[in-house]
Parts: structure tokens; sequence; C-alpha cells
């Protein structure tokens, strides 16, 4: 699969950066969490509280709930949270 962004025509805000489990990623500032992370390859966003098999985005619509990751010390939808510089983003955790 191939990850990238529509550029023709496409006008975006300035890239912020932040951490995701601390490692640095840059989106677009306003962008879907969910999207710049699929946007940085991180698909795995969370760990099946069953089988702790990985899970990621599937609705992008905040209905599956799929896409939970921590920002900040907070459990949070990737796919509703907006991209902001600084952001502390952690993957991996069960939703219980
Ligand atoms: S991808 Fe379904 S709630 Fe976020």
């Amino acid at each position: 699969m191939s990850l990238v962004r529509v550029s023709n025509g496409v006008t975006r805000p300035a890239a912020a950066t932040f951490a995701v489990d601390g490692m640095e990623v840059s989106a677009p500032a306003g962008e879907p969490l969910a999207t710049a992370l699929a946007a940085a390859g991180l698909l795995g966003l969370r760990d099946s509280p069953r089988g702790g098999t990985p899970r990621g985005a599937f609705c992008h619509m905040g209905l599956c709930q799929e896409c939970v990751v921590t920002v900040d010390g907070r459990i949070v939808q990737a796919c509703l949270t907006p991209v902001r510089a600084g952001m502390q983003v952690g993957l991996g955790g069960t939703l219980r």
C-alpha cells in the first residue's frame, strides 16, 4: 500500500512536529491524527484487549474506536483529534 498525500492543487497549513512514542513526526497542523500517523507508516495504533492483536483506524469518523491512542496522557480517538505541535502521542495501549 502506498501512503502518500495528494499534492496537486492542495494548500495545507504549515507542518507541526509532534512525538509518537518518542519518535518525531511532522504533519500539517489540523490534519486528523489518524491520517498523519498512517502517512508516517504507523498503522497499528493499539492492541486488542482480547488477543493482543494490533488494531488500526477503520471508520475514520469516530464510530469504531479502533484508533484509540493517548495524547498527552489522555485517551482519544485519533481520527477525531487534530494534529498540533508538541503533542505527545502514545500507541499500543489497550482499551478496556
Ligand atoms: S477510526 Fe473509527 S473511531 Fe477512529
